[in-house]
């Protein structure tokens, strides 16, 4: 069942989500060489709790982190370590921010150092998928138009889709229907309506789509072993078209 917001809803996970993304306005200075993945989970938790909010994540299922750190072949919920970050490496970081239990959730790839050109490509061709899905969320559409031109988008630059994670609906819950997957057919799946609140998230590698998880049960890292890359905004569905909740301003 979807939930629809009302438009005082979604101005609550707008706070949630200025503050998100506030953080990540801070991690593109704070992840640099030398940083470990831990180092970065205890800036993004005392920032959120310095700002009244909450890391949804810790806690969540059993997770034991604030926030997910999945480096070059990790796909997704990474666990944050001692591993320290070094010159080339790629790293996502995602988290749920929750602020008076209206949740916002968003991920973001960032360049350690200085990248191969290969490295930057798969960033920058994961990041315009995102929007491109985006574009295809207003009012009418359905889910499996976002889907549809998501992978399209990227399957033609040569890259492949991860199937087994989706962007999903949320609310005062991490995740609620519908469910937005990354891959499939144009004109399929729930239509989109005023009110809707769910997240883009590709999840792109740079060779094949296979994934394994690790012994933690968590961790996704590509079977092949290629880099892989993740952009995740929440969008809030209105007449005008997607507002971006967790929206940077400038990228
Ligand atoms: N924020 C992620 C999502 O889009 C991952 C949640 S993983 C967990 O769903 F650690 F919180 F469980
Ligand atoms: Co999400």
């Amino acid at each position: 069942m979807i939930i629809i917001k009302t438009p005082e809803e979604i101005e609550k996970m707008k706070v949630a989500g200025k503050v998100l993304s506030d953080v990540h306005h801070k991690l593109r200075d704070f992840i640099k060489p030398g940083v470990s993945t831990l180092e970065i989970d205890s800036f993004v938790e005392n920032y959120l709790r310095k700002r009244g909010a909450y890391p949804e994540q810790k806690g969540y299922e059993g997770y034991p982190y604030s926030v997910c750190t999945s480096v070059n072949d990790e796909i997704c919920h990474g666990f944050p370590t001692e591993y320290v970050l070094k010159d080339g490496d790629i790293i996502t970081v995602d988290m749920v921010v929750n602020v008076d239990g209206w949740l916002a959730d968003s991920a973001w790839s960032y360049e350690v150092g200085e990248v191969s050109k290969e490295a930057k490509e798969l960033l920058k061709v994961t990041r315009e998928a995102m929007y491109i899905g985006i574009e295809q969320a207003k009012i009418g559409n359905r889910i499996g138009d976002i889907s549809h031109a998501i992978q399209e988008y990227v399957e033609a630059r040569g890259y492949s889709v991860v199937r087994e994670f989706v962007g999903h609906g949320i609310g005062q819950e991490m995740h609620e229907d519908p469910q937005v997957p990354h891959y499939g057919r144009a004109g399929r799946g729930p239509r989109i309506t005023e009110g809707m609140v769910f997240t883009v998230e590709p999840m792109i590698n740079m060779g094949e789509k296979e994934l394994t998880i690790d012994d933690n049960g968590w961790t996704a890292r590509t079977a092949d072993g290629s880099l892989s890359a993740q952009y995740e905004h929440q969008l809030a569905i209105t007449k005008d078209g997607p507002i971006i909740i967790t929206d940077q301003g400038d990228c």
